[in-house]
């Protein structure tokens, strides 16, 4: 059973929807603990399912480095073998990187290497983009730029509002996470050789 600790910042639905399919019972990945870097309204889909969490913020550390060692040691506590950033809205330092990479991974709402950064559906809607999507990629020292896992392709609506494109794409990204997250987990997916291939 893979160990998964999720990592957030918002309301959690990714999170909720790992812990949803964790509980069927062929799932073979748990989520053993979800850590976020504020008091993030999806922390309570982690209460409610029991699972230990753990707030860890930027302003409680005199650098970066000291906040992702601390994230870090928080999450080494439970003997995880992947981290997921799902809506994690923070870059993490290049020692918690060092760490957990490639077994660390991230979904973000666009079709990287379009769109990066913490505005990617806005940036596709103002780059008059007719196509975005998600996209599920290891976290590499850079932003957004590790290599690509698994890519959901969604048409942009004419007149459409930022919201209403980003819950779209939500519908995909959610179980493209489960998809990618079970590949990983019951070896179809391997991450070193995938981050192996990149380099
Ligand atoms: C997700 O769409 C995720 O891809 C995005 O935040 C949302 C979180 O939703 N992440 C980023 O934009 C990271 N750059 P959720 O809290 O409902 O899971």
């Amino acid at each position: 059973m893979l160990k998964l600790a999720v990592l957030i910042s918002g309301g959690g639905s990714n999170l909720k929807a790992l812990i949803e399919a964790t509980k069927e019972p062929d799932f073979p990945a748990e989520v053993v603990c979800v850590g976020a870097d504020t008091a993030a309204p999806g922390l309570a889909h982690a209460a409610a399912a029991q699972i230990p969490s753990f707030v860890v913020r930027p302003a409680d550390f005199a650098t970066r480095a000291d906040w992702g060692e601390a994230l870090a040691a928080a999450i080494r506590d439970h003997d995880v073998d992947l981290v997921v950033s799902a809506g994690l809205m923070r870059i993490l330092p290049a020692g918690f990187v060092g760490e957990f990479s490639p077994r660390l991974i991230n979904t973000h709402p666009a079709l990287l290497p379009l769109f990066p950064g913490a505005h990617a559906v806005r940036d596709a809607l103002a780059a008059g983009a007719t196509e975005t999507g998600v996209t599920v990629h290891i976290i590499d020292e850079g932003v957004d730029t590790g290599p690509v896992l698994r890519q959901a392709v969604v048409a942009v609506r004419e007149g459409e509002a930022e919201d209403e494109l980003h819950e779209r794409i939500k519908q995909e990204e959610r179980p493209l996470l489960i998809d990618t997250v079970r590949a990983i987990a019951d070896g179809t997916l391997d991450l070193a050789a995938v981050a192996a291939a990149h380099h």
